[in-house]
């Protein structure tokens, strides 16, 4: 069988969950697409299934505990860094709730925690358990911070109930592995400049015009662009974020620095990202010193527009794919629809700022992408990094449609 799985190490971390017996398919599915599957076991998953199961179809010790005086190698320290990725199949309410806290208690969040490979994650609860709020919160943490989920689903449940929290079938998980394997190589040679947060426009030395943007969209989309093979060149407005490993990053604070930074590095990209809430105008004066209140009963500023950056880019851009972000808090589509056309879009994903779950500085985003064609995908209220991975699989789409055009021509 030929998959992408062929020859990657796979950690499986198993958790206290009925589906426990279910990670043993989906080890054997993984060995069957070649890959080497290491099988790490929290204590209370070894009530569900003995470890000489695993042992025997991965054909690799378990490693079940952070001390193993038998062992010389620091399993913790080892088995991260072999590490192409790390599935977690079932995976209990408690341990999500311990990876979202950061907490590192035994072998498997320890790693979760060391590791630098992608980790993916398969839950398996009553579903009591899975709609508690706590637990969705934890969810959309892990989420925000990159994590992947694959799952749960509605169906029987062990308490003889049927609801959601059902784990994905080995198959339909291993599907996903796949995807996610050959997803890295989607951009692979390619080079997206994505920007990022606010502009701030300066009033004088110690004030300034500036909005709510927090860059939480931008560097999402940086970071996942930059996990399927491209080269991201991310410039940002003031942002407390951390830059995503492996970016080409440029800090900037002005509408008129993003500009110049940007159409700097524009010919070298095969597109642009335009995340930024850059701010349409700025102070037409800068004041040299701060701005004293005596003598003044009022102080009129005058604000002048800065350069629109998408629209010159969309004068300029040849075939270079060009992605615009539209934040409205009226006629959104109206609006969205607008902006593809003055400033000639590939895409646009457009954002109603007042509906709850959207916009600045929260974790989620609701949105709707629209592209060059007319065409409207809604997407229900999800992380921003979900929304990230969406747009980035329009844009590949989009890309190869436009491959199929230019071979039919
Ligand atoms: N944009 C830009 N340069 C500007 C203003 C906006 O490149 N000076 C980009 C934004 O990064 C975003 C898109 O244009 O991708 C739409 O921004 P938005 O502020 O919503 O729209 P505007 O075109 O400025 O129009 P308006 O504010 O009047 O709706």
């Amino acid at each position: 069988m030929n998959s992408v799985l062929k020859g990657k190490n796979v950690l499986l971390g198993i958790t206290g969950s009925i589906a426990a017996y279910k990670a043993a398919e989906i080890v054997r599915l993984l060995r069957k697409r070649g890959a080497a599957v290491f099988p790490i076991m929290t204590s209370s998953a070894t009530h569900f299934v003995h470890p000489i199961t695993f042992q025997t179809l991965a054909s690799q010790k378990v490693t079940l505990k952070l001390f193993d005086k038998n062992n010389k190698q620091m399993g913790h320290l080892s088995l991260p860094r072999l590490a192409d990725l790390l599935l977690i199949a079932p995976a209990s309410a408690n341990v999500i709730g311990k990876m979202a806290s950061g907490i590192a208690d035994e072998i498997l969040t320890t790693i979760v925690l060391a590791t630098e490979a992608p980790v993916v994650i398969a839950p398996a609860m009553d579903h009591g358990m899975y709609h508690s709020p706590i637990l969705q919160r934890n969810i959309s943490k892990l989420k925000a911070a990159g994590y992947r989920f694959i799952g749960p689903e509605k169906g029987d449940l062990a308490s003889g109930e049927v609801g959601m929290g059902r784990m994905r079938e080995p198959s339909k998980i291993v599907e996903y592995l796949e995807k996610l394997f050959q997803s890295r190589d989607d951009f692979l040679g390619k080079t997206f400049l994505v920007t990022a947060g606010p502009t701030r426009e300066r009033l004088d030395t110690v004030r300034f015009f500036s909005n709510y943007s927090s860059g939480k969209m931008g560097y999402a989309l940086a970071e996942e662009g930059g996990w399927r093979g491209a080269k991201i060149i991310l410039v940002s407005g003031p942002s407390s974020l951390t830059p995503p490993g492996g970016v080409e990053f440029y800090q900037v604070e002005s509408a008129q620095e993003m500009y110049d930074t940007v159409m700097d590095k524009f010919p070298q990209v095969d597109g642009v990202l335009m995340a930024a809430a850059v701010s349409d105008y700025r102070p037409a004066r800068h004041w040299q010193n701060k701005i004293k209140k005596e003598s003044r009963e009022k102080l009129v500023v005058e604000l002048v527009q800065n350069p629109d950056i998408l629209k010159e880019l969309g004068e300029k851009k040849a075939n270079k794919i060009l992605v615009g972000f539209c934040a409205e808090t009226k006629d959104l589509e109206k609006e969205a629809r607008k902006k593809l056309m003055t400033k000639d879009l590939d895409l646009v994903v457009a954002n109603d700022i007042t509906l709850e779950g959207a916009g600045f500085e929260v974790d989620t985003n609701v949105v709707t992408l629209i592209d060059g064609e007319g065409k409207k995908e809604a997407l229900s209220k999800r992380s921003k990094r979900e929304v990230a991975q969406k747009v980035w699989d329009k844009i590949k789409w989009l890309m190869e449609a436009r491959k199929i055009t230019r071979e039919m021509t």
